[in-house]
């Protein structure tokens, strides 16, 4: 079983994830991880010199590799964009079951302050206008790739993954 954790930006794919794979006992990837081993930068760089389109399809082919090598079991955290590649979803619904960690802009703006930094989709516009904007283009495709949500809002990323696991076993 692939485990899938899909979500924006801040919501807590990467240390939920982490903390998810200990309880389940299954190894742990996370996406954005995988595309800078292979690109041989960070993804800030990655979006630099070669921009957002080149990023996406890195992105996915990353993504269509590690679940195909993939033995047997796996938690997975995506990109907070993952999902907005059709090819992308169409790998995750044939390999994967996918958790939708869906956080409010109250939430994300919490988390994601003082980490702008490291995310090119963040810059531009104030954070909260950012969040906002790129949440209202977002919410549908997260709801309807996801085969499960957990409302992380008020939860630690300890909380989530527990959540997680009770319905990784109904
Ligand atoms: C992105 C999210 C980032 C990373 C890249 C683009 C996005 O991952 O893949 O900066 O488009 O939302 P995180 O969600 O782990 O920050």
């Amino acid at each position: 079983m692939i485990v899938a954790l899909t979500g924006f930006m801040g919501s807590g794919k990467s240390s939920t994830g982490r903390v998810l794979s200990e309880k389940l006992g299954f190894p742990f990837t996370d996406l954005d991880g995988a595309i800078g081993e292979r690109a041989g930068k960070t993804i800030p760089e990655i979006f630099a010199t070669e921009g957002e389109k080149a990023f996406r399809a890195l992105e996915t082919s990353t993504l269509k590799d590690v679940v195909e090598k993939a033995e047997d079991n796996l938690v997975l955290s995506l990109g907070g964009g993952t999902v907005m590649e059709p090819q992308a979803r169409a790998i995750l619904a044939e390999h994967c079951f996918c958790i939708y960690l869906k956080a409010s802009v109250e939430t994300l703006i919490g988390n994601l302050s003082g980490a702008e930094e490291g995310r090119p989709m963040l810059s531009g516009a104030s954070l909260r206008e950012r969040i906002a904007v790129l949440l209202e283009e977002r919410s549908a495709t997260y709801e309807e790739t996801a085969d499960a949500t957990v409302d992380v809002d008020g939860l630690s990323p300890e909380q989530a993954a527990e959540a997680i696991v009770t319905i990784c076993r109904q």
